[in-house]
């Protein structure tokens, strides 16, 4: 039967579907990790206190870029070039969706409004990478390769969404509430059609390196679709609201004697 079990295993056992979806992951986190360092480097002088924790979140997602590379190495292979249709972080950019990578690019501060619009596209996209991840600790977490980088991944990605939403309280408390709810709407509905996209894509390319029979791909294709219809019908909701987490300050720098520091550091990569 096809499950996103059994299918996440054939792709890890192939070297060549694994090089594909490494890479993919690696770029995408390395995108993110430069996003969050210019926009740490460029926050609204407004919010010089939040600069610490952009900077932790960067951090975090350049160590995911490290360990997704040495997950390669470790098998012995090299990064292929990630096809462009499958590079989430820059068709959601192209989609407007986000800060603009030339905005990042330039000298000149941000506004209170970017920083607000930053923290709502990262509630929507952290809300997909942590889903991803949470979906591949129950199926891979005690697999010998992958499940220590899996485990440690998923607790940043969940320590990232509930930063946002911590974050994104706050500022709705302080009168940025209309931004919020028009941005975190705007990313969602966006977001969901430039998943299903990618998956499509990522799917297509890895289809034809593991030689996938035509009715194979066409039952993934159909649901990876069906995934879109729901998510536009109901599931994008999951990714506007707002709740106060459990974890607080997730990004904060806790006392040296806590483990704190910033971004947890990956000995074994
Ligand atoms: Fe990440
Ligand atoms: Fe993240």
């Amino acid at each position: 039967m096809l499950t996103a079990k059994s299918l996440f295993q054939e792709i890890i056992d192939d070297d060549e579907s694994f090089r594909l979806f490494c890479s993919i992951a690696a770029s995408g986190e390395s995108q993110g990790g430069w996003e969050n360092a210019r926009i740490a480097a460029l926050v609204a002088p407004g919010m010089r206190e939040l600069a610490p924790k952009i900077t932790r979140h960067g951090a975090d997602e350049d160590k995911h870029g490290r360990i997704f590379n040495a997950l390669l190495k470790k098998r012995g292979l090299e990064p292929v070039p990630v096809p462009p249709e499958t590079d989430y972080t820059m068709l959601l950019e192209q989609r407007g969706i986000g800060l603009a990578h030339d905005k990042l690019r330039r000298e000149e501060p941000l506004t209170e409004a970017d920083i607000v619009v930053y923290l709502a596209h990262s509630r929507v996209t952290e809300q997909r990478a942590a889903d991803q991840m949470d979906m591949l600790v129950t199926y891979f977490g005690d697999h010998p390769e992958l499940g220590r980088a899996i485990h440690m991944i998923d607790n940043d990605e969940a320590n990232h969404l509930a930063y946002c939403h911590e974050e994104l309280l706050r500022l709705a408390r302080e009168g940025h509430g209309r931004l919020i709810q028009r941005t975190l709407r705007e990313s969602a509905l966006a977001e969901i059609q430039v998943y299903r996209d990618v998956s499509l894509a990522v799917m297509g390319h890895m289809g034809r390196i593991l030689n996938w029979p035509r009715p194979k791909a066409a039952a993934l294709a159909a649901g990876i679709r069906g995934m879109y219809a729901y998510e536009r019908l109901a599931g994008w909701h999951k990714m506007v609201g707002l709740r106060m987490p459990e974890r607080r300050d997730a990004l904060g720098v806790p006392p040296p004697e806590a483990g704190g520091g910033p971004a947890t550091p990956a000995p074994a990569y």
